[in-house]
């Protein structure tokens, strides 16, 4: 094949990279190796001009030459034409990004934190200069989800959406419930294989899976969505006791993104835990794989699934972006956009409904399942099934609601920890999918 018929698009595409960590390293190390081939495909010729790191130091593979300390001198350079941004963070990945559309460059980027929160003036600046932002890798690493929900799913309604979109957690989840592991000690694991934020709280706690949450409801229900929206709360409450219990009942405990579209046209974003029955197809996403469980009115139920967390799996989906992205640069036109037209309300926590689980430790003695039954039905909550495990003095009682909003079941717990004979509630989760018979 000569150059003239591989290269069909005269403009060669330069490459500046914001940050070479774990994945950025990945990226420009495959980008390297295989340019020609990503070259072909793209239609143009491709070129890695620079990168910037914080510290120059030996990288394995790659060309000292290639870096620089200053990542202005990158975004400012009238040669390059799209930015890779693999820095993570919202300052300076923010101020640099905004200068290089500035500067009419694309973008690719990896940086949930900063879509999920200034995605929207991102988007807006960027689509004022006819540039494209791409960002596969943000959600759920080497999975096609961004694109599949932005352009395949352009001709349909997506009413809901249920994702495991965090590697660490769910890697944690799955060897407290396989191997009857202590969360500490798989939490270390994690980061040593390198899925774990630098910070871990972001993942324990779900701030990592609420920006997911954020940018995929966005997309889903063309709506500006920003992490401040999504409910959220982590996993680090659920103990081995809780995994057990969940297991005798032929569930799992999982942490779960779920955004949908209620009655009233809102949209309920949320991130929290929740005892998954083992038939639904999420429950089997075993450790640090990640899945989002799509609903559509014509589609009906898609799922997407695959490693959501490493530095090559998410390099992969930055490549791919790449050869998109650069493809329009030589084209001189653009990709599918974000829509914000449907400017949904987010509906707030306490109305959305879900059933839930209450374990609660009891006095033994009679009167007390009456009680507390009367207590749940004060409060308009229905009990869908009851379990007592009795002790010498007191009994353990395991309890699963119907349907029942977030702020009848918080009066309910309020008032079942005012009760002399509540000694304690043990765990309050929230249960998908049918309930064993
Ligand atoms: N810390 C993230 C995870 C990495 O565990 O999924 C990918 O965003």
């Amino acid at each position: 094949m000569n150059p003239a018929e591989k290269y069909s698009l005269e403009k060669p595409v330069r490459i500046g990279m914001l940050g070479c960590g774990v994945v950025g390293s990945q990226v420009a190390r495959l980008l390297l190796a295989d340019i020609e081939e990503l070259s072909t495909r793209t239609g143009a010729k491709l070129e890695l001009s620079r990168i910037a790191v914080r510290t120059i130091k030996p990288y394995e593979g790659l060309d000292p030459s290639l870096f620089t300390t200053d990542p202005f001198s990158i975004v400012n350079d009238p040669q390059i034409d799209l930015i890779i941004e693999v820095m993570g963070g919202i300052e300076p990945a923010r101020e640099l990004i905004m200068t290089a559309i500035e500067n009419r460059k694309s973008i690719v980027t990896a940086n949930k934190a900063l879509l999920a929160s200034h995605g929207a003036d991102l988007f807006t600046a960027a689509y004022a200069k006819g540039e494209d932002i791409y960002y596969e890798a943000a959600v759920a690493g080497a999975i096609p989800i961004i694109r599949p929900m932005r352009d395949s799913l352009a001709g349909d309604h997506v009413v809901r959406l249920m994702g495991i979109v965090n590697g660490t957690t769910n890697y944690i989840l799955t060897k407290m419930h396989e191997d009857n592991r202590e969360f500490d000690d798989v939490l270390k694991e994690a980061q040593a294989l390198g899925y774990a934020e630098a910070d871990p709280t972001a993942d324990i706690e779900g701030f990592d899976a609420a920006a997911k949450a954020a940018i995929l409801s966005g997309l889903a229900f063309h709506t500006r969505v920003t992490v401040d929206d999504v409910y959220r709360e982590g996993i680090s409450k659920i103990t081995l006791e809780d995994v057990s219990v969940a297991k005798s009942m032929n569930h799992v405990i999982k942490l779960l993104a779920i955004s949908e579209l209620t009655p009233k046209d809102e949209i309920s974003v949320r991130v929290h835990p929740v005892m998954l029955h083992r038939s639904h197809p999420l429950a089997s996403v075993r450790d640090a794989y990640n899945a989002v469980f799509v609903e559509a009115e014509s589609a009906g139920s898609l799922m997407f699934y695959g490693r959501g967390a490493g530095g090559a799996p998410t390099a992969s989906a930055i490549l791919g972006d790449v050869v998109a992205v650069a493809r329009h640069i030589a084209l001189n036109s653009v990709g599918q956009r974000e829509t914000d037209y449907a400017d949904r309300d987010i509906a707030p926590i306490e109305s959305t409904k879900t059933k839930f689980l209450i374990r609660l430790e009891v006095q033994e003695k009679a009167g007390v399942l009456a009680a507390i039954a009367t207590t749940f039905a004060n409060q308009g909550v229905s009990i869908q099934t009851v379990n007592q495990t009795g002790r010498d003095f007191d009994a353990e009682v395991t309890i699963v609601t119907h349907q029942a909003t977030e702020g009848e079941l918080k009066a309910t717990v309020a008032a079942l920890n005012a009760m002399e004979m509540v000694k304690h509630i043990s765990s309050v989760i929230r249960v998908e999918g049918a309930l064993p018979a």
